[in-house]
């Protein structure tokens, strides 16, 4: 099958390790099933793979790609979900799993013609939703589905800063948050992307570190570095900052003093667990919320698409077809 490989490591120039062509199907193995793929989306995971953060090279060459959606064997159409884990192994709770991993990160992934997961890892694919919105949803909208619902702490009506607009957990993130009854605040370097974000309903758009109007009541991050401490200095005392990635570097100052003295808490997020997936694939279906898609590609032009996601070319979720 034609596929998107993870075959060297380059941290410098990331596409250069990535190879397009022919791979083995995927093995049958005892209660896996095989689906055949309709559609994938791009996260920045498949670029730090390609740049060697969160794996190593002896796991080479790997099928890139975490999210999907398609039809199983008897032709059902379905959402792959992506982290493969024993839910016992963590409370309940797969994501909190010591040994899970994400598809492309231990098996294969999506970025082929199928792919090969455990049965549990299937969702239903609401009719509503086109193959290439349901793509979106495994890794970028299950993570904005987390931050807001379980992990900001926070009510709807409160207010909550997205930082980053364009990216594809920010434009999930302001549309979940929005669809929840939420004044979302955003933020983005480029004033067109701004303008975007009070499209899909942000209250308001600010620049990159720019004075907010007041304190929010929590802080959506998946930046990192470059908004760390702007972050720290939006969020009201007593606010939360639920951080899920760190784009563009993890070494900011901590801001440990501003985070005692104002008595912030910080909380990590890490995916969803498949219940989440099956709930937040309903909440679209119920509340119209459909992902933002920037662009489709055939499979076969994947270099364009990393590119222009290097390049921070996006506005919302970039989705592949084979
Ligand atoms: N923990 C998890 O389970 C999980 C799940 C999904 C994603 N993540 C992580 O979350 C991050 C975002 O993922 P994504 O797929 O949404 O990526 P993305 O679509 O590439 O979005 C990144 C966004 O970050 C902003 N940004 C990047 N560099 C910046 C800089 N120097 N200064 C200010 N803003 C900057 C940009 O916003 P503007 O251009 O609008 O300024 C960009 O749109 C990644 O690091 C990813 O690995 C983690």
């Amino acid at each position: 099958m034609f596929a998107v490989t993870a075959a060297r490591i380059d941290a410098e120039n990331p596409l250069a390790g990535m190879e397009l062509g022919e791979r083995p199907d995927p093995a049958p193995k005892d209660g896996w099933v095989t689906v055949t793929i309709r559609a994938a989306a791009l996260n920045h995971h498949d670029v730090w793979t390609l740049r060697g953060v969160g794996i190593s090279a002896e796991r080479l060459p790997i099928v890139l790609g975490c999210d999907a959606a398609g039809t199983d064997p008897d032709g059902n159409e379905v959402i792959v979900h992506s982290v493969i884990g024993d839910p016992d192994a963590g409370g309940g709770d797969e994501t909190l799993d010591p040994r899970r991993s994400l598809l492309s990160e231990r098996y294969d992934g999506t970025f082929a013609e199928r792919v090969s997961v455990p049965r549990r890892n299937l969702v239903p694919k609401p009719a509503a939703l086109s193959f290439e919105e349901a793509a979106c949803l495994p890794t970028a909208y299950l993570t904005a589905y987390k931050m807001l619902f379980e992990k900001s702490g926070v009510q709807p009506g409160a207010t909550v800063l997205v930082q980053g607009a364009g990216g594809g957990v920010a434009t999930a993130l302001i549309l979940l948050g929005r669809a929840a009854g939420y004044r979302i605040w955003a933020t983005s370097r480029s004033e067109a992307k701004r303008d975007r974000a009070v499209e899909l309903g942000a209250d308001q758009a600010f620049a990159t570190g720019a004075r907010l109007p007041e304190r929010v009541d929590a802080v959506m991050e998946t930046v990192g570095q470059a908004t760390w401490a702007h972050s720290v200095r939006s969020v009201r005392p007593g606010g939360r900052i639920v951080i899920c990635g760190a784009t563009s570097g993890d070494a900011p100052p901590a801001e440990l003093t501003r985070v005692f003295f104002t008595q912030l808490t910080v909380t990590g997020s890490t995916m969803g667990t498949r219940d989440q997936l099956g709930r937040l694939a309903r909440f679209c279906e119920q509340t119209g919320v459909r992902p933002v898609v920037d662009r489709v590609l055939p499979l076969a032009e994947a270099r364009d698409g990393f590119a222009a996601m290097i390049a921070g070319d996006l506005f919302g979720k970039l989705v592949f077809v084979p």
